[in-house]
């Protein structure tokens, strides 16, 4: 049987770039069209981009280097930030490509031997999978549900300790993919304490940290100093994925290597990117709206049916999914390629995140209401054939 979770490890390949598993399992079964999808780890909001552009629409094929509005400005000024602490990019995604290289870049004169990086688990393959092209080697850091089963995922800090003393960078999602939920504040004072004691490198993908912005306690890792860099990008929590708009924030002297190895690999920013990102960016309330009201309308529908299955809901306090265990011991990857399948309903089986995630299953309340309540339906009816 295949398996999809993301590799920490080059062991069993031929090469040493491991495939990307999960988007194996998860594309041909988006090419399914299942009526009702509640898959998506990011917010689904139509921009109408002839309204958002207007007539400027025409232009976007055009150079973006003199346009009026830097969008580097709009974020500088979100994330308290002057324009020279950010580097755009394609997306979050290339964002931790040029993040883990810059990284080696500032600490391979120094470092004598492999170049080691620790990564926690259950994430995006492309976190470690990126480490295991770029570094020598990847060390795994578990994050667990926490005992009481309600609120923040944990970690054991002694085994996360011993992981980042070892490493020379620390790649880290404080809002967890499949979860839903933000680091502990005091795991996370602690990770940048342990990180800066041994001169460890911080990287955080912060695709998700949008949602929780109006959340007490929120912050970012860039705004603890020199050494940390936090990646985002428009995908997900406002909905722009396919035009690719990222960033990166760091410290001045990091963001300028940054740019330096952007434009080696990349040159310059797509134009119709860098116009379609900037017009959104000035409009980003309107989807934070969206976003509540979804939740408003959506979860009690959730906790509902998930109650009524006897099933524990660890809901998120922000953002647009978050996952669940089946009872019994059931294989997720089985209840979505049977159960749900005979339902017309496409979920996301945690196997995807990490094999510790074998039972889990990843919810999202990112649709219109409407459609919401067919696809909720189609989930109780799932589970009720699942545990019969
Ligand atoms: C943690 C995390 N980072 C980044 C991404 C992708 O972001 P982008 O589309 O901006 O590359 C995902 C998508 O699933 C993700 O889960």
């Amino acid at each position: 049987m295949s398996s999809y979770w993301p590799r920490f490890s080059r062991e069993g390949l031929t090469n040493s770039v491991a495939p990307i598993d999960y988007l194996e399992w998860y594309i041909p079964r988006l090419q399914e069209t299942r009526t009702h999808n509640l898959s998506f780890s990011g917010m689904q909001y139509d921009w109408q981009l002839d309204k958002l552009l207007g007539d400027s629409i025409t232009e976007l094929g055009k150079p973006h280097i003199n346009d009026i509005i830097d969008p580097r400005a709009i974020i500088a000024e979100r994330e308290n930030v002057s324009v020279d602490n950010v580097l755009i990019t394609h997306g979050a995604t290339q964002g931790i490509n040029i993040a883990l290289l810059t990284a080696i870049a500032k600490i391979r004169d120094s470092v004598n031997g492999e170049i080691i990086v620790a990564v926690e688990s259950p994430t995006y393959a492309p976190i470690p999978q990126t480490a295991l092209i770029l570094a020598d080697k990847v060390i795994r850091m578990d994050k667990y549900p926490p005992d009481s089963k309600l609120g923040n995922w944990r970690f054991d800090r002694q085994q996360w300790q011993e992981a980042i003393a070892q490493s020379h960078i620390v790649m880290i999602t404080p809002i967890s993919n499949p979860s839903g939920w933000d680091l502990d504040v005091d795991d996370r004072d602690w990770i940048v304490d342990i990180a800066k004691q041994n001169d460890v490198i911080i990287i955080a993908d912060e695709a998700y940290n949008d949602a929780y912005r109006q959340i007490d306690n929120y912050r970012s890792i860039h705004s603890y100093g020199e050494n940390c860099l936090s990646i985002n990008s428009l995908t997900k929590v406002y909905s722009m994925g396919p035009i690719r708009f990222g960033w990166i924030i760091s410290d001045i002297e990091t963001i300028s290597l940054a740019r330096r190895i952007f434009m080696t690999f990349s040159g310059v920013m797509a134009s119709p990117t860098m116009k379609i990102g900037s017009a959104a960016l000035q409009n980003l309330s309107v989807v934070d709206e969206a976003i509540a009201y979804y939740r408003r309308e959506n979860l009690p529908l959730l906790r509902a049916v998930l109650e009524h299955h006897g099933i524990v809901w660890n809901e998120p306090p922000a953002g647009v999914f978050g996952c669940f265990e089946l009872p019994n011991n059931l294989d997720s990857e089985y209840f979505v390629d049977h159960h749900c399948k005979a339902n017309d309903l496409l979920a996301v089986p945690g196997s995807m995140f990490s094999d510790a995630l074998k039972n889990w299953v990843r919810v999202a309340w990112s649709i219109e209401p409407r459609a919401f309540k067919l696809a909720v339906n189609a989930l109780d009816e799932s589970l009720s054939s699942a545990l019969k």
